[in-house]
């Protein structure tokens, strides 16, 4: 990094859904990373928007001050802020986005506007001090699966993104965390359910696949499958669930992150890329990270799976673009409103 890239500190913010966060980059480098986590969901197995809101609200301040104060850098300091527009809950957004307006026009500073999906993708380009890390070279593919989306996605460059292939129906992190709701598990459902399969028989149960035509998903019938087995067995025996429920959750998983990898695998032949790289908030999976390891090796592929913290959402994953975008020039006036749905 030249002498005039290291001086470019940018603060970044992230509040689209129920995870506030701030996030201070040097370069493409992360210097601090912080995110305030919202428990208050957990009791409604599911995030209400109205209570996210008011959660931000409190943490968006100490939050910022806590990213500074570890980053060791002073506000005066801060060449841009770059904050996530979109998609998310319109509630959540708008604390960060206002925010991040309020702040760069106190400072006299530009505004960097970022897609949050574009961030979960170029989350694979934040580097570390200290730390080895290999970005994947352009064009890859990248499996991008979240609790709102699950998608195929050919990356050219970090501004030329396209989606070859996407949900028609829920996302595979939604329907993790539906089904562990119906077999009264914890929110969000996708790390329960993670947990428990490592102890159980991903073949003890068959659940019915989709049958989409090209590079798209779908994950509502396997969850009524899912649901009509499990109703048929707790008709037998009301303790069925507790008793087997490592080998239902081995099953399930086994069976979401076949139809991932299925299409996936069908989107490198059909591209012809073996450059493969995993995002959002379900790649923390782990039999997901296995399969991706047991793709590699049997087909070739280059695989790009990032480290824990940058899987879920974080504000990193919105500086990395905020760094190039403000590389460009390629800031936003104040009138920019925040988006729910779009996109990349
Ligand atoms: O990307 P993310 O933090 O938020 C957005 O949706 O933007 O993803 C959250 C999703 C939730 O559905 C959660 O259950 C799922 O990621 N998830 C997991 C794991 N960790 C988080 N799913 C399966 N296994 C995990 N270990």
């Amino acid at each position: 990094m030249d002498e005039k890239k290291e001086n470019i500190y940018i603060l970044a913010i992230e509040s689209s859904c129920d995870d506030t966060s701030a996030a201070v980059m040097r370069g493409d480098t992360v210097l601090s990373n912080v995110t305030a986590s919202q428990a208050v969901h957990e009791q409604y197995g599911g995030v209400v928007p109205e209570l996210a809101s008011r959660a931000h609200e409190l943490n968006i301040v100490p939050v910022v001050d806590a990213a500074l104060k570890r980053a060791g850098i002073g506000k005066e300091q801060l060449s841009a802020i770059a904050f996530t527009r979109g998609p998310g809950l319109m509630g959540s957004l708008l604390v960060g986005v206002s925010f991040a307006k309020g702040l760069a026009a106190s400072l006299g500073i530009p505004m960097v506007e970022v897609n949050h999906l574009q961030g979960h993708i170029m989350a694979h380009f934040i580097k570390e001090d200290g730390v080895d890390h290999k970005a994947p070279e352009y064009p890859f593919l990248c499996l991008m699966v979240s609790g709102g989306n699950s998608q195929i996605v050919k990356v050219d460059s970090y501004r030329n993104m396209e989606i070859v292939g996407q949900t028609i129906d829920d996302a595979a992190g939604e329907a993790m965390d539906k089904c562990a709701k119906v077999m009264g598990l914890g929110y969000p459902g996708g790390p329960i359910i993670d947990r428990l399969a490592r102890e159980g028989n991903p073949k003890a149960y068959t659940f019915s696949k989709p049958h989409i035509p090209g590079l798209d998903y779908s994950f509502s019938g396997l969850k009524t499958s899912f649901l009509y087995t499990l109703r048929k067995l707790v008709a037998d025996d009301p303790d069925y669930i507790e008793k087997h429920i490592n080998d239902l959750a081995a099953s399930f998983e086994a069976t979401v992150v076949d139809i991932l990898m299925d299409k996936l695998y069908k989107a490198t032949k059909q591209l012809k890329i073996k450059r493969v790289a995993l995002s959002g908030g379900v790649s923390a999976n782990t039999a997901l990270r296995q399969a991706f390891h047991d793709y590699a090796k049997r087909y070739g592929w280059e695989i790009f799976i990032p480290k824990f913290g940058f899987t879920t959402d974080n504000a990193a994953m919105i500086g990395i673009v905020g760094y190039h975008k403000f590389l460009e020039e390629d800031f936003c006036s104040m009138d920019q409103p925040a988006f729910s749905r779009t996109v990349i």
